[in-house]
């Protein structure tokens, strides 16, 4: 039985009436003075439809659970019985992770409509490779379109397809990591404005000769004099150990490596090229600096991974600020 956490917390938009149902609206400024080690999401409407969507997906069920498989009677036991529960049916168009196949959706559909509780709103899908593979995309949303929703809601796009796809006779979408402001198709990024920023500051700075090594195992010899500032921040934040030697940050607006291993709360960057600066500096991790940018992708494809594990990451003990007019 799916739990909870099975759930996707994907905000969900109606499509119309915008017409390409532009997210860019709910993108707003990352924040310019966050205190040391913070992280700051812009929030905004579509932040908060998340959470409503969420409430929205708990209400009524001691269990909330969406139906996969084969239809079979559904297990609802609303804490309030006066309470109807508004549901929507996820078809399986290929994901083969949730929702009920084609062949099964009137048996699903017929007991969804005798079960007292709930109420079909309607019906969805979702895409499995909408960033890479225009085929396979092409023929989920074939086979989605082909329903019949009699009248219900439908929705299928995830970012992917909401960039790529903005024709696609869908009421409703559930972008993800497009709120964030990033584009899982890089030519769509300039679309859009990227929400969440990450930063420190510096601790320490010191000049270190030539041949001299840093950090944990020695794992990096100064090839000439150098100037390294230590960084409060380390994997105990959830910042990648596999940025070690590969990382960057910004500081005073210039990309800066990460030299050494990450350690778990401290980093050591070069900061020759940067001019002078002092102890409190701010470093970017994720977010703008005078007019340079420094994406959640591309902290990503430096520890060869996606975007949203690099947010999953942040730790708890990283302060978090919601900007809700950022
Ligand atoms: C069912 C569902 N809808 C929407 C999304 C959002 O996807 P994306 O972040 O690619 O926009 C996800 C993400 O995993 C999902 O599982």
């Amino acid at each position: 039985m799916p739990t909870a956490t099975d759930f996707n917390p994907s905000p969900v938009f109606f499509k119309k009436p915008t017409a390409r149902c532009s997210a860019a609206p709910v993108f707003r400024k990352l924040c310019s003075s966050v205190p040391p080690r913070s992280v700051s999401l812009s929030s905004s409407s579509a932040h908060l439809s998340g959470q409503k969507f969420l409430k929205l997906l708990k209400i009524n069920s001691s269990s909330p659970c969406p139906h996969c498989g084969k239809p079979k009677p559904l297990p609802w036991k609303p804490h309030d019985k006066k309470k109807i529960a508004p549901c929507h049916i996820k078809l399986n168009t290929g994901m083969n992770r949730l929702g009920v196949d084609a062949r099964d959706l009137l048996e699903l559909f017929s007991l969804v409509q005798e079960n007292p509780y709930l109420k079909l709103e309607g019906f969805y899908s979702h895409y499995a490779s909408a960033d890479s593979d225009p085929v396979l995309t092409g023929q989920q949303w074939a086979d989605f379109s082909a329903i019949q929703t009699h009248g219900l809601l439908r929705h299928m796009d995830n970012s992917a397809g909401l960039l790529s796809r903005p024709d696609s006779a869908s009421d409703m979408v559930r972008p993800g990591i497009a709120v964030y402001g990033i584009s899982p198709l890089p030519k769509f990024q300039k679309e859009l404005r990227p929400a969440l920023s990450w930063k420190s500051r510096i601790t320490f700075i010191r000049e270190v000769s030539k041949g001299a090594t840093l950090s944990y195992g020695a794992t990096f010899r100064a090839p000439r004099r150098l100037r390294v500032a230590t960084v409060a921040v380390g994997y105990g934040d959830g910042l990648f150990r596999s940025l070690s030697n590969r990382g960057q940050v910004l500081v005073q607006g210039r990309l800066c490596p990460i030299v050494g291993r990450v350690t778990m709360d401290q980093i050591l960057i070069d900061i020759s090229q940067v001019s002078p600066v002092v102890e409190e500096t701010e470093v970017v991790l994720i977010g703008q600096q005078q007019g340079k940018t420094l994406l959640a992708s591309d902290m990503a494809r430096d520890a060869n991974t996606i975007p949203y594990e690099i947010w999953c990451h942040i730790t708890d003990r990283v302060p978090k600020l919601y900007l809700h007019h950022g």
